[in-house]
């Protein structure tokens, strides 16, 4: 079997299309979408995230502006610009780029963090509502994951899903979803004894462990469908994921590619969250 390649890149761009047809209709109506990003330090990395979450919210018509404080800006400081934004009736959604500078508790400041702004979906209010079943924003990756696998058509419900990774922005919310879909959820970490035991039993296979080709071939059962969440940069610049595609790809039914898989699918799902926050459906 070859798999088939979940076009990741595709499906974006259909829904961000959609998405810029309901931002114009939503300015008709005087309702101007608004994103703040906050970015704390120099990472290259975030500020190349950070970049990405601008550049796509105007090519959807979502006005965004990102708020860069450096490294040293204490807990307190931080507090305060989202105390002020919670209460700027101009501005939906809010996003502190993690991960934040040491010094910072990143828990109080998502804590912080109006939920009904919180277009991350990281606030412990969202995420209780999220495992209870009821709306609310999702967290990005998971609910871009969630949207390909619904649109590819594959079914949830009776299967097994195994999530290898248990981050909270990732591992652990995508699980939950995938239970809420009534799939049996299995999760894989670290620490994990025997981890082909699991994943060569799983319909589904959701990696998101940060390193390249931990999964391959061997370790997956024929006719899979195989997420992978990985972004890894190699010493030559390429990118790859945490699956070995090729292998994998020759047993799986489906798979996403890295890039153009789940990336693309993380920012659209922020529009949509942001959105959402704009037409004031939080809950
Ligand atoms: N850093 C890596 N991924 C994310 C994300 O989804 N949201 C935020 N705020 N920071 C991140």
């Amino acid at each position: 079997m070859t798999a088939d390649v979940i076009d990741g890149k595709a499906l974006a761009h259909k829904l961000r299309g959609e998405m810029t047809r309901e931002v114009s209709q939503l300015k008709d109506q005087a309702i101007f979408p608004h994103l703040t990003v906050i970015i704390v330090g120099d990472d290259p990395a975030s500020k190349s995230y950070v970049n990405g979450k601008k550049k796509a919210s105007a090519e959807t018509g979502i006005s965004s502006d990102i708020i860069e404080m450096p490294s040293s800006t204490s807990e307190d400081k931080l507090l305060e610009k989202i105390y002020e934004l919670n209460s700027d009736k101009t501005v939906h959604g809010i996003l502190v780029q993690l991960p934040l500078p040491v010094h910072i508790h990143e828990q109080r400041i998502i804590e912080a963090i109006n939920p009904d702004k919180d277009v991350d979906g990281f606030h412990p209010i969202n995420i209780g509502k999220m495992m209870t079943g009821n709306d609310t924003f999702l967290p990005c990756t998971p609910y871009g994951i969630i949207t390909m696998l619904h649109s590819y058509g594959i079914q949830l419900e009776g299967k097994h899903a195994v999530v290898i990774g248990r981050s909270n922005i990732v591992g652990k919310p995508v699980g939950q979803l995938l239970l809420n879909e009534h799939a049996t959820v299995t999760y894989c970490h670290s620490k994990t004894s025997y981890l082909t035991s699991f994943t060569a039993d799983a319909d589904i296979l959701i990696v998101a462990v940060g390193k390249p080709n931990v999964i391959r071939s061997e370790h997956i059962k024929q006719g899979a469908v195989i997420i992978d969440v990985g972004i890894n940069r190699l010493n030559d610049g390429t990118l790859t994921g945490d699956v070995d595609f090729e292998s994998a790809a020759e047993k799986a039914s489906y798979i996403t590619p890295v890039p153009k898989g789940v990336g693309p699918m993380t920012i659209t799902m922020l529009l949509s969250n942001t959105i959402k926050a704009a037409k004031g459906l939080s809950y």
